[in-house]
Order: C-alpha cells, then sequence, then structure tokens
C-alpha cells in the first residue's frame, strides 16, 4: 500500500547562534500534490526546506521519505533520496552554457565514460520542447534574463529524477506568461505522481497551484494544514500568516504634479531597447510592464550608468543628462534596486553597514565614520521597514530573503534619493511588508520625488503606479493611466500573440 504521506518532517527544531527558529514543526507532502508552504519573511520556510535538501541539519526531529526514517547528510544525499530543491537566490553558474548547467554534477555518461554531450543537449533540448519553451541550449547561461535564468534553474532539477519538488519562491522573478509555463511545467509532473513544496509570497499562485497549504509564523505552524484549496480565503491566509488583517494590500497615496522631472526621448542600447520615451513627473510613480525580454531591466541598467546608450537624449531636472556611470547617478539623486539583490548588497557586511554605505554626510565628523550615528540611523530603518533582526551588526547574508531585500531598500531611502528606479522592489518580500514598501514609495512620491517601478506583479503594478508603460520586445507599445487599465490589457500590450 502507498503511505499516505510521501515526506513527513516531525518536530523539527533548529536554530542558530543560540535563537531558536523553528520550534517543533511538523509538515507531511502527500504524493502527487502541491503543498504550499506560506509565511512571512523569516518566518522559517526556507530553513525548514534546507533541513529537507540536507544543507542545514535540524537539532531534533525525525523526516520519514516513504515512511522509512532518513537521515539526510547533505544535499547529493537529499538528490539521491528523490528530493529536488530549487533555491531562493539562483545557483548557475552564469559563464558557462545552459547544457552545461542543466546536467552539472549529473551528466550522462557515454561509452568508455566520455560525457556524451549530444546526448546530454539533445535531451536538454527535449526537455525545453516538451514544456514549450524556447531556451537556445548552447548560449551562455549569462546572456540570459534572469527570469529565464530562474525557468533554467527549476528544469535543472527536474530534470532530475525526484519524487519531491521543492520550489522556494520560483516566480520571484518571473512574468505572467512565463509563470503560466512553469504551472503547465507542474500540472504536467503532478500527473506523474511528483509532488511539490511551493513557497510563495504571491497569494493568488497559492489559489492557482496549490492543493494544500500550511502555514508558518516565526517558526512555528500555525492551525492545521489547510486541508482542500477552497477552504482558504485571502484575508484568512493573511491573518494566519502575520497575526492581524491587512485593510489595504495597496495603500496608494497619488502626488503626482505636472512637473517633469525625467524626459526620456528615444533612448537606445542598440541591442536590448530601441526608440524609448517617456517622461517621469515629480511626484509620480510610473509602472513598467512588460515580459522577460522586453528590455525594461536594461533600461533600468542604462539609466543608472550602468549600461551605455547608443541613442536618445535625457533631460534632468531641466538640463541635459548623460548617465555616465553610477557615482555620477548617485551624485544626482537616483537609486536602483535592482532585481538580483546580491548585485547591490554587501553580504558579508552588517546590515548597518549596507543601509548607510551611500550615506556618509552627517556620519563623518573630521575624517572619522562615527559608527554610533551609523548604528542610531541603521536602526532607524531596521524600525521603519521592520527588518527582523535583533540587532543591525547581523550579516545580511544571515536575513532571510525578504528582509535582505528591506535591506537593499532601506540604503537609498536613507540616502535622500529623487529618483528611484526600482526594478522588482517588492521581490520576496511578505505581504505585511510590502506595504511597508509602499508607504515608503508614497512618502518619497510625497516629498517631489519620483519613482520608475519595473513590476511583475500585476495587482501591485496597477495598485501602485500613476501610469504605466508596457515594453514589447524592447520597444514601448502602450502608455496607460493606471486607473483606466486592467490586467488583461497590459498583457495584450506586453505578449500580444507570444501568450499562447
Ligand atoms: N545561516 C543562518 N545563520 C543565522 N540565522 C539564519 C541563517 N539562516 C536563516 N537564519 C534566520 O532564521 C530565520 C528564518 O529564516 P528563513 O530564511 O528560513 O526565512 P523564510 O521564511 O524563508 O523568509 P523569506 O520569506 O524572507 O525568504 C530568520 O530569522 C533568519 O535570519
Ligand atoms: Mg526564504
Amino acid at each position: 500500500m502507498m503511505a499516505e504521506y510521501i515526506l513527513e518532517m516531525k518536530d523539527i527544531v533548529k536554530s542558530f547562534y543560540g535563537v531558536t527558529v523553528l520550534r517543533g514543526v511538523n509538515f507531511g507532502v502527500r504524493p502527487g500534490e502541491v503543498h504550499v508552504l506560506l509565511g512571512e519573511n523569516g518566518a522559517g520556510k526556507s530553513t525548514l526546506m534546507k533541513i529537507l535538501s540536507g544543507v542545514y541539519k535540524a537539532d531534533s526531529g525525525d523526516i520519514l521519505i516513504d515512511g522509512k526514517k532518513a537521515d539526510v547528510r547533505d544535499p547529493a544525499h537529499s538528490l539521491a533520496l528523490g528530493i529536488g530543491m530549487v533555491y531562493q537566490e539562483l545557483s548557475l553558474v552564469p559563464e558557462v552554457s545552459v547544457v552545461e548547467n542543466i546536467w552539472l554534477g549529473n551528466l550522462p555518461a557515454g561509452k568508455m565514460k566520455f560525457i556524451d554531450w549530444n546526448g546530454a543537449k539533445k535531451r536538454t533540448k527535449q526537455i525545453f520542447d516538451d514544456l514549450g519553451v524556447d531556451i537556445d541550449v548552447n548560449r551562455k547561461t549569462s546572456s540570459y534574463d534572469l527570469g529565464i535564468q530562474q525557468l533554467i534553474e527549476i528544469f535543472r532539477v527536474i530534470s532530475k529524477e525526484v519524487k519531491i519538488v521543492i520550489l522556494d519562491e520560483p516566480t520571484s522573478s518571473l512574468t505572467d506568461v512565463e509563470v503560466e509555463k512553469l504551472f503547465r511545467t507542474i500540472r504536467k509532473l503532478k500527473k506523474q505522481g511528483i509532488s511539490f513544496v511551493y513557497i510563495t509570497h504571491k497569494l493568488e499562485e497559492v489559489f492557482e497551484i496549490g492543493d494544500r497549504v500550511t502555514v508558518l509564523r516565526d517558526g512555528s505552524t500555525i492551525g492545521n494544514t489547510i486541508e482542500t484549496i477552497e477552504e482558504a480565503t485571502e484575508d484568512g491566509l493573511v491573518r494566519m500568516m502575520v497575526g492581524r488583517t491587512i485593510d489595504e494590500q495597496y495603500p496608494k497615496i497619488s502626488s503626482v504634479t505636472p512637473e517633469a522631472i525625467l524626459e526620456a526621448r528615444g533612448l537606445s542600447d542598440g541591442k536590448n531597447f530601441f526608440d524609448v520615451s517617456f517622461t517621469l513627473h515629480k511626484g509620480e510613480v510610473l509602472g513598467v510592464a512588460g515580459l522577460v525580454g522586453s528590455g525594461r531591466s536594461n533600461l533600468a541598467r542604462a539609466l543608472f550608468g550602468l549600461r551605455r546608450l547608443t541613442d536618445g537624449e535625457i533631460t534632468y531636472r531641466g538640463e541635459r543628462y548623460a548617465p555616465k556611470n553610477p557615482s555620477r547617478a548617485i551624485e544626482n539623486r537616483f537609486g536602483l534596486i535592482t532585481k538580483d539583490r546580491k548585485d547591490g548588497l554587501l553580504l558579508h557586511m552588517p546590515i548597518r553597514t549596507n543601509i548607510c554605505i551611500s550615506k556618509k554626510e552627517g556620519l563623518v565628523k573630521g575624517g572619522f565614520c562615527l559608527r554610533a550615528n551609523e548604528k542610531e540611523e541603521a536602526e532607524k530603518y531596521m524600525r521603519l521597514l521592520n527588518i527582523d533582526a535583533n540587532s543591525s551588526s547581523r550579516k545580511v547574508r544571515d536575513l532571510s530573503g525578504g528582509n535582505q531585500q528591506k535591506v537593499a531598500v532601506a540604503r537609498w531611502i536613507c540616502n535622500g534619493t529623487k529618483l528611484f528606479i526600482m526594478d522588482e522592489p517588492t521581490r520576496g518580500v511578505d505581504v505585511g511588508a510590502r506595504v511597508e514598501v509602499y508607504n515608503l514609495i508614497n512618502e518619497i512620491t510625497g516629498n517631489g520625488g519620483a519613482v520608475l517601478m519595473i513590476s511583475s506583479d500585476m495587482p501591485e503594478l496597477l495598485g501602485i503606479s500613476d501610469n504605466i508603460m508596457v515594453m514589447k520586445r524592447g520597444r514601448v507599445t502602450a502608455m496607460l493611466e493606471s486607473g483606466e487599465c486592467t490586467q488583461e490589457l497590459i498583457l495584450e500590450k506586453a505578449a500580444g500573440s507570444e501568450m499562447k
């Protein structure tokens, strides 16, 4: 008889440096189900899953696979037990080809133990074809956008013979069209009896793909596992996660004025975006919609001086502006939050250094950096953004994903930034903290700043932007007023015939 659970975790306890982060968690996964694991930033979701994948060892508790006790020694052992994990942070090697990444450490050996590259390529192509994704297996991985890289990472795990796939925020860099591809894949594999543990902060996904739901708060499960998704409501899940209701998920205060801060005319980088024109007004949030490959992240990088423009003109506060390099941008009170937070953070440094790094005025006196001030300043923002850490000297590396993102936001706010370029600002940020980020956006625009907000999260885009610019394959296809705009209209302008 098949066991009811293919996987059980019983009474799992884990602490780091004396701080308990999992307090006796029970968790069971059935064959062929998508089990959603929800919880605020820092609730312990990734830690629980890393225990399963052999990255961490539990202080106590049992793991049962197919009813048999398993002592997961390390990630390789976990994989051998049939557990595949896609981590929250990407782990691809950017400099090698897609096919090498897929088969890394798992190459099919041909005769005489030579690596069978042709076989590997064929199988990879087959996997992509089956799933209906257009990825060239020979291309260098880094030449693909983060969203595609995230898909590659997922396929790498799925291509192995696994019974349970753990997806830790798999859609945080994906747009709706890619999410649909991923969901199609999940549904297909479910039919073959493969189980999924699915971690997300996007509640609409829970209802679309989830079968059962478990909520973690502060290292403990809240209530019992919700046995059928029909029993759940969005409000109910939020209450379980954060312990209170959130009245307004998108608390937008419009401060837009007719005065232009930045005018872009005919911008091109000759490769990823072409002839892009828009005006960003004082107090405005201009949302940017588009699919993976629409060129919007490269546009953001070019505005900040991280990519060269080959064409076009920018007027900033009434004067011609050439975005030569990031230091110039920072001097001019530009701020950039990139999609990949590893880009911008000093992971091995304390929170306070990360927050205060670009703010030296007021903290430096007679050549000394005033550490006390730095601490005070950092703590102010930690409170404001509800950054979950007991001390500002904690290393950013040890924070949960969402809390790292909050540190990335805090640093610019702290620097008095006037023109904020945000690429997926709430990537991996939980429902409660998202509201805090939106409140900060309101504060920036209320003080005469402006925000260019790239987002793949449709409700966010519609809820927070004043206007929405839609891009498709590097070109602007629509400029819409968000009040008169719908998700369908945006998708149509962003994807058109590519939706099927
Ligand atoms: N290696 C580590 N050293 C010290 N503390 C850690 C370590 N890994 C995680 N923690 C702490 O354990 C707690 C749970 O973190 P975890 O990453 O599991 O949260 P999460 O639920 O995945 O959050 P998020 O939604 O932000 O990804 C957090 O307080 C985090 O700071
Ligand atoms: Mg996590």
